[in-house]
């Protein structure tokens, strides 16, 4: 069994220090939060995302490329983890995307995606210690609020998070499987 990785030895998101020490208190002593790793595809990252949605495999190489992607635009996107210690594989993910807005005198907004708890591990406020961790972020990076996107059946759960039921979401999807990307250059 792999044996527990110290972020000392990764190369990580973001720094480790905007995540609240508090929050990671909460976790039981079996568990460690921090932000994701450009290995983690190595740790179940994405089995542990497969419990939201369809989640294919990805390579090695496809893993990284995305994870520059994320970090070349700094002090935007916040993913982290939750890591069994015993296992050195992640049980628990989520992110915080940071929206630089022209109104509200330059507000920003911060967007919570893409929370996950591995099944073995639900019902033991990791979810909770998620979403406290990322609005915590959002907080401290200067947002004015947080949002998240959710199913009627997790509404009970993020109310229990301190979140209300606001507005309402409107979705138009795109077939985007056969089409070459454009990828702008900034
Ligand atoms: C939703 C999810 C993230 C919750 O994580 P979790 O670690 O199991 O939840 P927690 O243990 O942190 O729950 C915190 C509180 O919310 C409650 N709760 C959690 N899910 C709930 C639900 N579906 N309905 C009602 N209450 C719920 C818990 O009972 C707990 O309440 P308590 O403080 O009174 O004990 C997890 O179940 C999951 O990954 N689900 C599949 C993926 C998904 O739907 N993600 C959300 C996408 S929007």
């Amino acid at each position: 069994m792999p044996s527990f990785t110290p972020d000392s030895q990764l190369d990580l998101l973001f720094s480790p220090e905007l995540i609240p020490a508090s929050v990671k208190a909460e976790l039981g002593s079996d568990l460690h939060m921090r932000p994701l790793a450009k290995t983690d595809i190595t740790r179940s990252h994405l089995s542990v995302l497969s419990v939201l949605t369809t989640t294919p495999d990805l390579t090695v190489a496809q893993y990284e490329q995305a994870f520059n992607a994320l970090r070349a635009c700094p002090n935007t996107y916040f993913t982290l983890v939750i890591v069994n210690r015993g296992t050195d594989q992640i049980v628990g993910v989520g992110s915080v995307f940071i929206e630089q807005k022209f109104t509200r005198g330059l507000g920003k907004v911060g967007h919570i995606e893409d929370i996950a708890v591995d099944k073995s591990m639900q019902g033991r406020k990791l979810g909770l210690r998620v979403i406290q961790a990322l609005s915590a972020i959002s907080e401290n990076t200067g947002c004015y609020k947080t949002i998240l996107n959710c199913s009627d059946k997790n509404i009970p759960f993020y109310q229990k998070c301190g979140f209300e039921k606001k507005e309402n979401e409107m979705a138009r999807y795109h077939n985007v499987a056969d089409r070459p990307v454009h990828t702008p250059r900034l």
